[in-house]
């Protein structure tokens, strides 16, 4: 019989009652539902709602309970519908009359409300977690590898050389943002709606600022309404997580396309590629690909969500119960993306000749030859026009700006001199760039220390 048969005379149909059940996906979160239940009960004697005896046989039947479950050995049953009654059914089953006490003053929605809250937090604290640890492996990989130069690319076409520690910090300040994303989502979270009771607040006297300091809550929700109705904060979480995927579907395409034989500049370890079943040669990156397939779930969990909440009167309706699967989703999927791709950075080699040879391809000195003139005081747009005409020479004799003679280049501009070929160094290109924030050696130290100190910040 469920908790709520009083006013029922037929029984529920067996195919609807585990249509409506939650038990499943809440069986994430029996310790967040026990840690609120054993604050409620600690409140209410507190309050002299229920005496001090009974509050402590709920807080030790309540533990025996949790310690079941932690173990495994709890039998769930589908009929219990959800967790809070499943832990309820179980602690009245064990202690009798004062379990029976418990759920004074107290209603499914925001018991529902705040587990989901307090698992949403332990949530964004473990991505936040991840995002440090994948951060950490951006820094190292870049000073590990600091003064390897790289084809920088618009298009997908060379463009100018850059240092692949510029690259990889590229990376590092999307995951940073991604932080501030979590962190925001987290303090959103952040907010206690028990004692909301059903939709309305409760005749007891119930101490709501007790309740969010022992269940570790910024403050309680000022409306019982919206703190039965509000799920923005997994919204946030679903956005947080869609915005940090998306960076990492970036990163992975790069790594799949900087693994392929036309560009080989990195060979990725054993531990993270895989093999063909037909072609003996093949080693596939396919944890880059999955994760960057996985983003496309990620953004379904967040538009599913929207699309639920849209239009939905307040208070508590049925719907909000489709919002745990794909918060939870989101999370463990961003989570698991994170560890693998760390992994992945980590562990990968560079083929810094590979990526050399490339950055002396596709005239990428071409921006510092017309530099080069505009500083001799030709106008930049002229300088543009004249070295575009020397690529244009290059193409057809097959060549490089570097293997132009000196009488090809004055036959553009006589500024040219000897002192040309110095423009003409990929690694005086690269270390050229010095302004802030540029991709010069100099400017990337800096660079490095300010993503060490914004690391250690977070
Ligand atoms: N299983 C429900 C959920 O996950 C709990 C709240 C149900 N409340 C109700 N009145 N049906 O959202």
């Amino acid at each position: 019989m469920a908790l709520w048969s009083g006013r029922f005379v037929g029984g529920v149909d067996a195919f609807t009652q585990e249509f409506g059940a939650s038990l499943e996906v809440d069986k994430n979160m029996y310790a967040h539902d026990i840690a609120g239940s054993r604050a409620h009960a600690k409140m209410l004697a507190a309050q002299g709602v229920i005496s001090a005896e009974d509050a402590a046989s709920i807080d030790a039947g309540l533990a025996a309970v949790k310690a079941r479950m932690d173990d495994g050995s709890f039998v769930f049953d589908v009929n219990d519908e959800d967790i809070h009654m499943a832990v309820e059914a179980a602690l009245i089953a064990d202690i009798g009359s004062a379990g029976a006490r418990l759920h004074t003053g107290r209603s499914r929605n925001d018991q529902v409300a705040t587990d989901l809250r307090l698992y949403a937090k332990d949530l964004l604290m473990s991505l936040m977690e991840g995002n440090i640890a994948l951060r950490r492996v951006l820094i190292e990989k870049a000073q590990a590898h600091f003064g390897v130069v790289m084809p920088g690319y618009t298009h997908l076409q060379h463009a100018q050389p850059v240092l692949f520690s510029h690259h990889m910090l590229a990376y590092f300040w999307m995951f940073t943002r991604d932080f501030a994303r979590l962190a925001a989502a987290y303090d959103a979270a952040d907010a206690n709606p028990l004692g909301s009771a059903a939709l309305a607040g409760t005749t007891y006297p119930l101490d709501r600022a007790m309740t969010s300091e022992l269940l570790g809550f910024d403050h309680a929700i000022p409306n019982s309404l919206d703190a039965v109705s509000d799920r923005d904060y997994l919204l946030d979480l679903e956005y947080a997580c869609s915005v940090s995927m998306m960076h990492l579907s970036r990163l992975c395409e790069e790594i799949i396309l900087w693994s392929s034989s036309e560009y080989s500049f990195i060979t990725l370890s054993d531990a993270f590629s895989t093999g063909s079943s037909i072609m003996p040669q093949k080693k596939n990156p396919d944890f880059a690909e999955l994760t960057r397939g996985k983003m496309g779930r990620v953004v379904g969990d967040l538009v599913g969500l929207l699309v639920t909440m849209k239009s939905l009167p307040l208070a508590y309706n049925k719907d909000l119960q489709e919002c745990k699967e794909g918060a939870i989703d989101a999370a463990k999927t961003l989570h698991d993306c994170m560890l693998c791709m760390g992994g992945m950075i980590e562990t990968m080699e560079l083929n810094e000749a590979a990526m050399r040879k490339a950055s002396g391809q596709g005239f990428m000195a071409a921006t510092d030859v017309a530099d080069y003139l505009a500083k001799k005081g030709m106008p930049f747009r002229e300088a543009h026009a004249v070295v575009g005409r020397l690529v244009l020479l290059c193409e057809t004799e097959g060549c490089g700006l570097e293997d132009l003679t000196l009488e090809q280049l004055k036959s553009a501009s006589n500024l040219f001199e000897d002192d040309i070929a110095g423009e003409l160094d990929i690694d005086a290109i690269v270390a050229a760039r010095t302004t802030y924030g540029g991709t010069g050696h100099d400017a990337v130290r800096v660079q490095l220390d300010e993503a060490a100190a914004a690391l250690a910040a977070d």
